[in-house]
């Protein structure tokens, strides 16, 4: 038996939905996790203060009773976004971090942004008062190989950002490619990057292993191997720029096998698990507690949490539940690496 014991993480990307899944979801990430950073896609999506105080308690509330965990609320830059609006409820304590998804680029994004320019003013005021712009870093042009989206969108898009605003503290989400990663390192103080636990399991070939697996489908999509390994690479090197945002994403089975199934992977009931294994199979647990409970606390300008978590191994493998039941017709596929986990948490 090893043991090893950790700083609680955090989690800086979920997905928690609304309504029924919500008050299943909402449990799986508090049970391991202090903090979260809520993303705001709902339907229709949270654009201003008054709506994410509004969804934040509906959130608290189906946190289970005796656990302390606090959500950071998020809105969805559209080219109407208020400057001043925004500035109020971030001063309020209403807004934590601003995201912007590129029209089109995924679940729930058509009031996306479509021309970046139009954006700029509120981006300005953000970088002056020190609000967080969360981005998925996809192209949407239809020509673009959907391999190739993450990769353009550095060179098109966020190039630009950065250059304009140095000063604007931007977390590079789920990132997915070697590209990405040499981009962020090579970046300047502010800019950091998010990591899923999926993108650091698998590779694309997960997508078809003896046909198509909608349950490992998710956006971005997963990449070659070579980015895999460079995702691993700097995770596991406790580089402070690099840090977890699980984009637990949950679909109901019935909108993910499908025709046209949704994208989206929820890995928020055995995310800590797979990573401490993850991190073992490279020799870094020492570096776990950087990518899970510190680094993203770091960026954020934000305390660590006091409390820890304590891990073991055991010769013993977990086993997995396959999914969470949200009534007696409906559940979720629970994301499963294609490895054995000897990790499990003890308190
Ligand atoms: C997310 C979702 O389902 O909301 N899907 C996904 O594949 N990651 C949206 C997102 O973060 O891209
Ligand atoms: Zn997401």
């Amino acid at each position: 038996m090893k043991q090893i014991e950790i700083i609680k993480p955090d989690d800086w990307h979920v997905h928690f939905r609304d309504g029924e899944i919500l008050k299943a979801v909402v449990p799986e990430t508090t049970k391991n996790f202090a903090r979260s950073i809520v993303m705001p896609n709902l339907i229709p999506p949270i654009l201003n203060g008054k709506d994410a105080l509004l969804y934040k308690k509906r959130i608290e509330k189906a946190i289970p009773k005796g656990e302390k965990f606090k959500p950071f609320m998020t809105v969805y830059l559209t080219e109407n976004t208020n400057k001043d609006e925004l500035k109020e409820s971030y001063k309020n304590g209403l807004v934590f971090a601003v995201k912007l998804y590129p029209a089109g680029a995924t679940t729930n994004s058509d009031s996306g942004v479509k021309d970046l320019r139009k954006v700029m003013p509120v981006l300005e005021t953000m970088a002056e008062i020190g609000i967080p712009l969360l981005i998925h870093g996809e192209v949407t042009d239809k020509e673009v190989d959907i391999f190739d989206r993450e990769k353009i969108f550095l060179d098109q898009k966020l190039d630009f950002i950065c250059n304009s605003l140095p000063e604007l503290k931007i977390t590079l989400e789920h990132i997915t490619t070697k590209d990405a990663v040499l981009y962020v390192k090579e970046g300047n103080k502010n800019l950091a990057a998010s990591i899923t636990p999926h993108h650091l399991a698998l590779n694309r070939n997960a997508i078809f292993v003896g046909g198509i697996r909608p349950h490992n489908y998710c956006l971005p999509i997963l990449k070659r191997e070579i980015h895999r390994e460079a995702l691993i690479k700097v995770a596991t090197s406790g580089n402070l720029k690099f840090f977890l945002g699980t984009d637990t994403a949950p679909h109901l089975t019935n909108d993910k096998e499908s025709a046209c199934g949704c994208a989206g992977i929820f890995n928020a009931t055995y995310c800590i698990q797979i990573l401490a294994q993850l991190f073992d199979n490279e020799n870094a647990l020492p570096n776990l507690e950087k990518f899970v409970s510190r680094n993203g606390a770091n960026h954020y300008n934000l305390k660590i949490n006091d409390e820890t978590i304590v891990m073991v191994k055991s010769n013993q493998t977990l086993s997995f539940k396959n999914y969470l039941n949200i009534d007696e017709k409906q559940k979720i596929k629970i994301f499963k690496p294609d490895f054995s986990v000897f990790w499990r948490i003890a308190y």
